[in-house]
């Protein structure tokens, strides 16, 4: 699987037909100068909560791709009224998809939808267990340290994908705290320093993280899983 950081919590997965985007925040990310309209060949998004810098370029993104997303109930049913192709999950639930499986976690945080119309509810936020072709990636999406991070030990994780920039989530410390729980082959660093309150040095998390390796990928940057 490859995997390719858009910045903030953005990733790419890609595995022969399989192309998708998780939070796809872009055009609105400060530190990013990607140009949303060269993303191509999306078959999937991947929405972790109705955030903002989460949510991002989603819309955009399904339209041009004509991609389904694939997030908890209530933001599906938000942009499913909008006309794009979704499909349903909940908490704790995994689904055998074409492409391989998905399961979602719990993520202790908010999820409301800032809209021109006002706020609409986002359901819980949530995580994502992604398993392509034998290999597996857990976005933590944006939650703070909880012990619910130990449950997912059992599914051996190949790459976490986790907040360390604090404020919104959590910081160094309880990221390192959350990889010892989950016991992945790979950690990679992600929501921190798109906003001045979520400032962090990956080298600190590199440095304090002794239960694997870490990753830390720049903006743009592919790697092969
Ligand atoms: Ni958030
Ligand atoms: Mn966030």
């Amino acid at each position: 699987m490859k995997i390719t950081y858009l910045g903030h919590s953005a990733f790419i997965l890609e595995d022969g037909d399989f192309k998708a985007v998780i939070d796809p925040f872009i055009s609105g990310n400060p530190m990013s100068n990607i140009n949303v309209d060269e993303i191509t060949g999306l078959t999937h998004i991947f929405v972790t909560h109705g955030h903002g810098d989460h949510l991002g370029d989603t819309i955009k993104l399904a339209k041009n791709n004509d991609a389904l997303i694939i997030s908890n109930a209530e933001i599906t049913n938000y942009l499913k009224s909008l006309g794009l192709r979704t499909h349903s999950m909940h908490i704790g639930g995994r689904y055998k998809f074409d492409f391989g499986t998905v399961k979602l976690t719990p993520a202790l945080h908010g999820s409301a939808i800032q809209t021109e119309e006002g706020t609409v509810y986002g359901g819980n936020p949530c995580g994502f267990v992604i398993e392509v072709n034998s290999k597996k990636v857990y976005h933590l999406g944006d939650t703070g340290l909880t012990m619910d991070m130990k449950l997912v030990e059992i599914e051996n994780i190949d790459a976490a994908l986790v907040p360390i920039g604090g404020n919104f989530t959590m910081d160094i410390d309880d990221a390192i705290r959350a990889i010892d729980f989950i016991k992945p082959k790979l950690a990679i660093p992600m929501h921190y320093d798109t906003f001045p309150v979520i400032k962090a040095d990956p080298k600190e998390f590199e440095k304090k993280n002794k239960t694997c390796k870490t990753l830390i990928m720049s903006i743009g940057e592919t790697f092969e899983l």
